[in-house]
Formats: structure tokens, C-alpha cells, sequence
């Protein structure tokens, strides 16, 4: 194997290459594909965000009902105060998602049937908003399948602008590939 075989992305291109352009473009619209479902699943989100849901109280517990879906949930965002006990009433629209809090230590299978689980916030919880997810793969979704319990009154963290710092990172990495194959294709 010559070294121009080795980085044909790299190397001037003297011949045809198909398997190469092939290649390129498979993985070009995988990229495509993965930037958008993760486009379209942070737009759902953002529009069930807008107000987080502060659920029922039922004598003196805290109720939320969460309708899970390929891939949100709704509500997506939710709000609580430490020290208080929370119930999560939680029913599948489709097919089996989880729903998992680590910092609250519970990791739900849903399914049609509505899942019931109660928990107390540790009322030395710091303020934040904690991470609220699918835990069991459902499809190309998956990985965006993500919802928040806001616990007291946190400030604007890092979590929250972390996901569009990653996608703005994912979307210059993509560009710099485009450009780059399209040269070595030229
Ligand atoms: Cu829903 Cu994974």
C-alpha cells in the first residue's frame, strides 16, 4: 500500500476513486442525519420547556404526570423544591423508553401501563437542574431523549448552555469535513 492509499482524503487525487467518494458519502449523510435528529429533538424540547410544570399537589406529595415518546418527554421540564416528596407517574405513547434520575437514584422501564415511583429531594440538594433521561435505546432518538427537574431556583448554569455549545461544536466539526473532502476530491 502506497501512502496516497493510506489518506485518500488527504492525497491529491490523480485517479477515480469510488470506494473512497462512496465512503465519504455515507458517512457525510450519517453526520446529516445525526445533526438533525439532534436539531429536531432540541426544538421539541425547547417548545415543551418554556414553562417548567410545577405538577399536583396530592396531600402534600408532589404528583407529575410524564407522557413518554419517541423521543421527549411531556412535560420535558419540571420543578420541585428540596426536602419535598415527589411522585412521577409515568406512561409510554409508544414503545418502551426508560426514565431515570441519577442524582434522585431511580431508573424507570415504561410501557403503556403508567409506572408509579415516589421519592423524597434531599433537602441538601444543591439548586440545579438535574438531568432527567431515556435509559433504555429506543431508536436514532435516543441519545436526545432528555427532560430536567429544576430543584429551588438555580442560576443559569453550564448545564443549561452546555448542549447548544456541543451542537455548535458538532456543526463546525461537520463543516471543517465538507470542505476538507470536497479538496481532496477536486
Ligand atoms: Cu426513549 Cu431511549
Amino acid at each position: 500500500m502506497t501512502e496516497e492509499e493510506k489518506s485518500p482524503l488527504e492525497a491529491p487525487q490523480k485517479q477515480r476513486r469510488p470506494y473512497a467518494s462512496a465512503a465519504l458519502l455515507v458517512i457525510i449523510t450519517a453526520f446529516i442525519i445525526t445533526i438533525s435528529t439532534g436539531a429536531i429533538a432540541y426544538a421539541v424540547q425547547g417548545l415543551t420547556e418554556a414553562e417548567p410544570d410545577e405538577g399536583v399537589l396530592v396531600n402534600g406529595v408532589r404528583e407529575f404526570r410524564i407522557t413518554a415518546q419517541q423521543w421527549y418527554y411531556g412535560p420535558g421540564l419540571l420543578k420541585a423544591d428540596p426536602g419535598e416528596t415527589v411522585k412521577f407517574i409515568v406512561t409510554s405513547a409508544d414503545i418502551t423508553h426508560g426514565f431515570a434520575i441519577n442524582e434522585l437514584g431511580f431508573n424507570l422501564s415504561l410501557s403503556s401501563t403508567a409506572v408509579k415511583h415516589e421519592v423524597v429531594i434531599p433537602s441538601d440538594i444543591p439548586d440545579g437542574i438535574y438531568t432527567m433521561y431515556c435509559s433504555i435505546f429506543c431508536g436514532i432518538g435516543h441519545p436526545y431523549m432528555k427532560g430536567g427537574l429544576i430543584v429551588g431556583t438555580p442560576g443559569v448554569g453550564l448545564g443549561k448552555i452546555l448542549p447548544y455549545v456541543a451542537t455548535v461544536v458538532m456543526v463546525g466539526i461537520f463543516g471543517v469535513f465538507i470542505v476538507k473532502g470536497r479538496r481532496g476530491a477536486r
